[in-house]
């Protein structure tokens, strides 16, 4: 037999020939810091060291390690941590952590070498992103990367403590951290999933036994509705679990099928034509997915289209003839166009995964998920179980996006075979399966008329919007456009155009991204057509007072004063600055729960919440440290956990929001029983007085329970909401009674002013600068929202350039399925990021701080277009804004 020495250590290496070394590392070797993402050589997330030379692990098959030193993540920095690791954690150069061991790896290489030839010399960051270029993180964690690997190659970590202001970050870099694909139990069993291969048709023959007359399975379950109907490609029909993975493939393909395929129609332009295929007849319309974060608004639903979803117009007929005037005389000042954006993956780099384990009638769930307490939930109405009989487990999570707020197929699956096999077992869906089936932002075609006034006003604004929704409802873009600009009138429609695509999904500001794109560049259009400043217009049209500041810092800009107009640009590069706005609603969960005890002199803070890479242990941390007068690592976090007090979810950026504030109230208490209960009183002039008490007093616990904010959501007072009136104030309603999220006052709000250069022969876009406003309140953990904001940029930029689903029309199938077809930026594709926080706005919430995840997110796309117009001359109508896309528009100008 074979060996190998794996960090230090000689390991045996299997005969099978198809066992790549990621497999031994991972599965024989429980060395599980090594990641598994793409399975292509295109991500870096399993980057180990062979000889010393990264090399990526899901493609070295493990017999050519035979004689080889192998070291992952877990091998370096052993005895201490490695240079870069401790940059990385000083640095926050990480979120989720699920692609940090990978840029670890490579990074520790290049740092060595670089030492041993370049002495202490700081890399340019044009090196170092050569260096990583490699390696993919979804989170958008780059630029903290950037300056992580910078300072270590200076000799800046070379040696004493460090601090990280992130306090799980230490467990991210030294791949201890376990997540929901790292997790195994005694005996358990990998479940894969047989597909759809059709977009429409009814399964007539399935046929499992020779799927379970195969040695190695232990179950295979039917997942079939009644009607034996499926709806799109990769809708589950059948699953297996087995000892391995490969047996469970090879038991899929054991599996006897047959099908009658049913007339199907794909994609936003075939759904709508009159005598398109009907995917949901009326008595099956309750199985469409949900697109949106809440429960959506009731809506007229024909054939596949559905809507206009609500009701958030103002004075549609007259807006309606308006603008009918305005074009009749031809009046300048309307602004018209049709503007299309892409269909936008998640491309969460931990997979959708779930572990289910029945211990008699308990069941222990580890999930990839958004929500551990609401899932529990979720789980324990679908199977008939007391909620103290489910418990559901994530101490960490790589990226959700969105895309994990809900009872997945991966859980239900991972349950229903566990009870079958009567073994543990995992669902962990490989990259195909994720970019195809968990969902997505829409694809959309907005139709906008927008009018200003004879007086400078804005008059009219009338958005359509038709979202690709696929095999789900509720997409809410124009819907959004009702809460900025007041007008005399709205026109607002929003049609979910259903077709036999698999179900589209909640990501990121839901709605947002879409809208944005559409009447931020129609702004910026209306300001040029009234020759007034871009920033200077919507200061006149936005009355909210959070985005007000954000203008006047934006106007201070250097970059935005020394803009050029397009017509002082030549040559074939070409520079542009562009402005955008953004906002989200500010959302809590009522009911959320935190407890704060001391136990043992230490403190300890509990509540089911999760860290999807947003920092919400470190929120609580910092909280906690900062009332006691403590350092956060001093303070123990335990969240991850259905078992602890009830937690919000972390979608609709409502964490923050929902746990500062019970976290405040339980400090208080816990700090009255504290001193009522001191033996003796600190020494006088203490300058830690906190500690001293802490260490003497006995263990207690005290709670606290998310309070009503001092200013609440109500008709006519400031809120997101203001211009909806009572039809808002109902809806605010409708959403803590159905989806159990208030919309609290105030707006979170984002201002964009972005640099790009305009290569004019090939059409390539680079965005070299990004100064992005925020206000959400008290920034509650500083480094680790910078991150957040110039994560959501990145995503941004993606979503502006780079990132497109590609579906074949005529047969359902998604082709962009894996990361070398699906791009999504990389480390050489990130800009230079400032972050401005505006701290003001959120005095009536406890402790003054609101969730950052979305609204960071939503202007970059179109600050991105308007940055070209302003390069260019070219309006971008379509996303993303490709190179083809480009070079033909401005074939055509040349032309014209
Ligand atoms: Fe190996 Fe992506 S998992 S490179
Ligand atoms: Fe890189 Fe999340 S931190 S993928």
């Amino acid at each position: 037999m074979s060996t190998m020495t794996i960090n230090g250590r000689v390991a045996p290496l299997p005969d099978d020939v198809d066992a790549m070394l990621i497999d031994v590392v991972r599965s024989d070797l429980d060395l599980t810091g090594t990641k598994l993402v793409c399975g292509a050589g295109v991500c870096g997330a399993c980057t180990v060291l062979v000889d010393g030379a990264p090399v990526a692990s899901c493609l070295m098959p493990a017999r050519a390690a035979a004689g080889k030193t192998v070291t992952t993540v877990e091998g370096i920095g052993a005895e201490k941590l490695h240079a870069v690791q401790k940059a990385f954690m000083v640095h926050d150069a990480l979120q989720c952590g699920f692609c940090t061991p990978g840029f670890i790896v490579e990074a520790a290489a290049f740092h060595d070498h670089w030492r041993a030839t370049r002495g202490t010399a700081t890399p340019s960051r044009d090196e170092i992103g050569a260096a990583l270029s490699g390696h993919l993180c979804r989170c958008g964690a780059y630029d903290g990367i950037f300056s992580a690997v910078a300072a270590a190659c200076s000799g800046q970590f070379d040696g004493g403590d460090i601090v990280s202001p992130r306090v799980e970050a230490r467990d991210k870099v030294t791949g201890a951290a376990k997540y929901t694909v790292d997790i195994r139990h005694e005996g358990q069993l990998e479940g894969v999933i047989l597909r759809s291969e059709i977009a429409h048709g009814k399964i007539a023959e399935l046929d499992l036994a020779p799927a379970l007359a195969l040695p190695g399975v232990g179950a295979a379950i039917s997942l079939l509705a009644e009607d034996r109907i499926v709806r799109f490609v990769g809708q589950p029909i059948a699953a297996v679990a087995a000892r391995d993975r490969k047996t469970a493939l090879a038991a899929i393909a054991a599996i006897k099928i047959s099908s009658e395929k049913l007339p199907s129609v794909i994609g936003l332009d075939e759904a709508r034509k009159p005598n398109a295929p009907v995917v949901f007849e009326k008595a099956d319309r309750k199985k469409a997915g949900n697109v949106s974060e809440g429960a959506g608004a009731p809506a007229p639903w024909k054939a596949n289209i559905r809507g206009p979803s609500a009701a958030f117009s103002l004075k549609p007929k007259q807006v309606r003839s308006w603008v009918e005037r305005a074009r009749q005389e031809k009046n300048p000042l309307l602004v018209e166009g049709v503007f299309r954006t892409g269909t936008q993956s998640h491309t969460c780099l931990e997979p959708h995964a779930t572990v289910a384990h029945f211990e008699g009638d308990r069941l222990t769930v580890h999930a990839s998920t958004q929500s551990v307490f609401h899932l529990m939930e979720l789980i324990a109405k679908r199977y008939k179980l007391d909620h103290d009989k489910v418990r559901v487990i994530a101490d960490h999570v790589g990226g959700g996006f969105g895309s994990k707020a809900s009872l997945g197929a991966e859980t239900t699956i991972a349950i229903d075979l566990a009870r079958a096999a009567n073994a543990p077992v995992r669902v962990a869906f490989d990259r195909h399966e994720e970019l195809s089936v968990t969902g997505y932002r829409p694809a959309s075609e907005v139709k906008l008329a927008l009018l200003p006034s004879e007086q400078g006003g804005l008059k009219a604004l009338s958005l359509t919007a038709y979202a690709d929704t696929g095999a789900a409802i509720n997409s809410t873009i124009a819907t959004l456009a009702r809460l900025i600009y007041p007008a005399d009138g709205k026109e607002l429609a929003d049609f979910d155009v259903i077709s036999n695509l698999p179900p589209g999904a909640a990501f990121r500001g839901p709605g947002g991204p879409p809208m944005a794109f559409a009447v931020e560049q129609a702004i910026d259009e209306a300001a040029l057509r009234m020759k007034v400043d871009p920033i200077e217009l919507r200061k006149r049209w936005d009355t909210d007072p959070n985005r007000l500041r954000l203008y006047e810092w934006a106007q201070g800009l250097d970059v935005w004063r020394n803009r050029k107009s397009p017509a002082e640009q030549t040559g074939r590069y070409r520079r542009g600055v562009g402005v955008a706005t953004g906002y989200w609603l500010y959302l809590w969960q009522p009911g959320s729960k935190v407890e704060v005890s001391v136990k043992g002199g230490r403190l300890i803070a509990s509540t089911a919440i999760q860290d999807i890479g947003t920092g919400s242990r470190t929120v609580i941390a910092n909280t906690v440290a900062r009332e006691f007068g403590l350092e956060p690592h001093e303070v123990e976090v335990h969240i991850g956990d259905s078992k602890l007090p009830v937690g919000p979810g972390s979608g609709g950026s409502r964490t923050t929001a929902s746990v500062v504030p019970p976290t405040l109230l339980a400090i208080q208490k816990l700090k009255a029983a504290i001193e009522k209960n001191a033996k003796r009183k600190p020494a006088p002039g203490s300058n830690a007085p906190w500690r001293e008490l802490l260490a003497a007093s006995p263990d207690l616990t005290a709670s606290g329970v998310r309070p009503e904010d001092s200013r609440q959501m109500a008709p006519g007072v400031e809120s997101p909401l203001k211009q909806v009136g009572i039809l808002g104030w109902i809806f605010g309603k409708m959403m803590r009674w159905m989806s159990n999220m208030v919309i609290g006052a105030g707006v979170p709000s984002s201002v964009q002013v972005i640099e790009v250069e305009v290569d004019t022969w090939l059409g390539h876009v680079r965005v070299l600068n990004v100064h992005t406003g925020i206000a959400v309140g008290k920034i509650a953990a500083p480094a680790l929202a910078r991150s957040q904001a110039a994560g959501s940029v990145i995503q941004g930029i993606g979503y502006a350039l780079y990132e497109a689903r590609e579906i074949d029309g005529r047969t359902g199938d998604t082709l962009s399925g894996g990361l070398e077809d699906y791009r999504i930026p990389g480390i050489a594709d990130t800009p230079v990021i400032d972050v401005h926080f505006d701290e003001a706005g959120f005095d009536h919430v406890l402790g003054g701080s609101v969730g950052i995840g979305e609204v960071a997110t939503v202007p970059t796309s179109p600050a991105v277009a308007n940055a070209i117009y302003n390069a260019t001359g070219i309006r971008p109508m379509e996303l993303p804004i490709r190179p083809d896309r480009l070079i033909s528009a401005l074939k055509g100008r040349a032309a014209a």
